[in-house]
């Protein structure tokens, strides 16, 4: 702490000297009459106490007098510097300023801002020497931390809410950095960071290297991330670390040319982008996948952020989709990344927040195209209703480069599916061709359930303690069960109506 600055602030502890030796020095007899003259002593030291005390307090190291005690005499004049971010941003500028705090040679002191909750004011208000009203209840103070999730399994990182940092540069020079983390309720959606250095060049300059700071130790960055709107809260912005998926190969089952084609677009054009690059081709790309409900397109999307280790994974749904703007600024910034949007037929007709706009379809198309063509982001997006899409996506032709359809399984897709949802299930297959003939339109959510079904089947007829084996005959009364007319409803819930 600036030892001169809070001087005065020390020095209104004073040294409590009640201890009875001024008596002593007084006489230092036990005449009857000596406790008394102490008493007058304490009552004098205690009345130029209280005096000195409430002179003193006048005197309180204020924000401003502790950074003009940092910055200077003229620090009043300084041009404020002000870098900006949206409230979610706050665990990154954090990360960054810590950063750029640690650059070897640099030295701060940080200096909690007490009273901030409702007030508004910048650094401009704080050296404002006879701007009283401003500064009216705000004072220096511990720092007020917030801990906010910096990673998928809990991680937190503590964040300031309100603080002052005096930094003194390697040069000597110094700089006094204001953070101040989003306030919604206060209608303050921004974490900002103002600056004030005693070279205005470098304050200009120290805006900048935090602000790429904030960039490079970015904590969204490879992470898988929803976005999302907190339902009770201010209509803050909710982004929302996930664990990434393990997925194998072997457990998305899909025609090889499909597969193939969804690799090309999302994963090769990754893996070759200097060469694409250095040849003049864009690296930016839309890829739709549809199909029927229960085909796999979540699952896909699934495998491709499983197997796409280093990207950042922005997903999109619900209630997000307005966020639109902001998922895409993210992706842009942490590329190489993935913008997921599922069941984009949902904002097909659906507007935005405000009367007049677009079709979100439009906007996410829109943004889309903002983005610049070399930026190594992939936007994936599903739907089961491709014939909704269909208008808009002609109507602004380019953005999704790629429209993969995926089909019902075949009887060999159903064959693998049945394998790989057996797992390690006993299953007497002398039935099974049988079987599969039958399932012939199903989706892979049914084969699924229709395993799941056999192995009940076999638990309920055989008693407790047994291993599981699965009969010929339990996995037809299994099939027979879910083709059932009274099952219609559960075979549309498997997204499966065959004929
Ligand atoms: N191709 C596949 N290979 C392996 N499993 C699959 C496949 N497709 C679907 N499944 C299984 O079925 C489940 C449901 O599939 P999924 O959620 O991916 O369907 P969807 O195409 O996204 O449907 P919707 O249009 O309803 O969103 C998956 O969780 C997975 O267990
Ligand atoms: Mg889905």
């Amino acid at each position: 702490m600036n030892d001169s600055a809070y001087g005065s602030e020390l020095r209104l502890t004073f040294d409590d000297d009640d201890d009875g030796r001024d008596a002593v020095a007084v006489g230092g007899s036990r005449d009857l009459l000596r406790p008394e003259l102490a008493d007058v002593g304490r009552l004098a030291r205690r009345g130029v106490r209280a005096l000195v005390g409430a002179a003193r307090a006048e005197e309180r190291p204020q924000l401003s007098r502790l950074i003009s005690g940092h910055l200077g005499e003229a620090a009043e004049g300084l041009d404020v510097v002000e870098e900006t971010w949206p409230g979610y941003e706050h665990v990154n500028v954090q990360a960054g300023l810590d950063a750029w705090l640690a650059v070897p040679g640099r030295a701060h002191e940080i200096v909690g801002v007490v009273g901030f909750q409702h007030t508004v004011f910048g650094l401009g208000e704080l050296l404002d020497q006879d701007g009283e009203r401003f500064r009216h209840g705000l004072r220096p103070g511990n720092p007020a931390t917030v801990n906010l999730a910096s990673g998928p399994d809990g991680q937190m990182r503590a964040c300031q809410r309100c603080a002052v940092y005096l930094v003194t540069e390697p040069d000597g020079s110094r700089v006094t950095v204001l953070l101040r983390g989003s306030s919604a309720d206060m209608g303050m959606p921004q974490v900002s960071v103002q600056l004030v250095g005693t070279d205005p060049a470098g304050a200009a300059r120290a805006a900048g290297e935090i602000r790429a700071a904030a960039v490079e130790h970015n904590v969204f960055r490879g992470q898988v991330l929803s976005f999302g709107q907190e339902v009770f809260g201010h209509g803050q912005t909710l982004l929302q670390f996930h664990r990434r998926p393990q997925m194998g190969a072997d457990q998305l089952i899909l025609a090889a040319e499909t597969l193939a084609e969804i690799q090309r677009q999302v994963v090769d054009v990754a893996r070759h982008k200097e060469r694409l690059l250095a040849a003049g081709q864009h690296l930016k790309r839309g890829v739709l996948l549809y199909g029927p409900p229960g085909v796999g397109k979540t699952h896909t999307v699934r495998y491709l952020v499983s197997s796409l280790r280093e990207t950042t994974v922005i997903q999109l749904t619900g209630n997000a989709l307005h966020l639109i703007a902001e998922a895409c600024s993210v992706a842009r910034t942490l590329q190489p990344a993935m913008l997921v949007v599922e069941d984009v037929d949902l904002i097909a007709e659906d507007r935005g927040m405000h009367p007049g706009e677009h079709p979100l379809l439009f906007q996410l198309l829109n943004e889309m195209d903002g983005l610049a063509e070399d930026a190594d982001v992939v936007f994936v997006l599903t739907t089961n209703r491709a014939d909704l899409l269909e208008p808009a996506l002609a109507a602004r032709p380019g953005r999704v480069d790629q429209a993969v359809a995926l089909a019902l399984p075949d009887a060999a897709a159903r064959r693998a599916l049945f394998d790989l949802y057996r797992g390690s299930l006993e299953v007497d297959t002398s039935g099974l061709d049988e079987v599969l003939a039958r399932t012939d339109g199903v989706t892979a959510s049914f084969l699924k359930e229709l395993l799941r079904r056999a192995a009940l089947v076999a638990a309920t007829r055989t008693p407790d303690g047994i291993g599981l084996a699965v009969s010929a005959e339990d996995l037809t009364a299994a099939l027979d069960e879910l083709l059932d007319t009274r099952n219609a409803m559960t075979r549309t819930l498997l997204g499966s109506a065959p004929g």
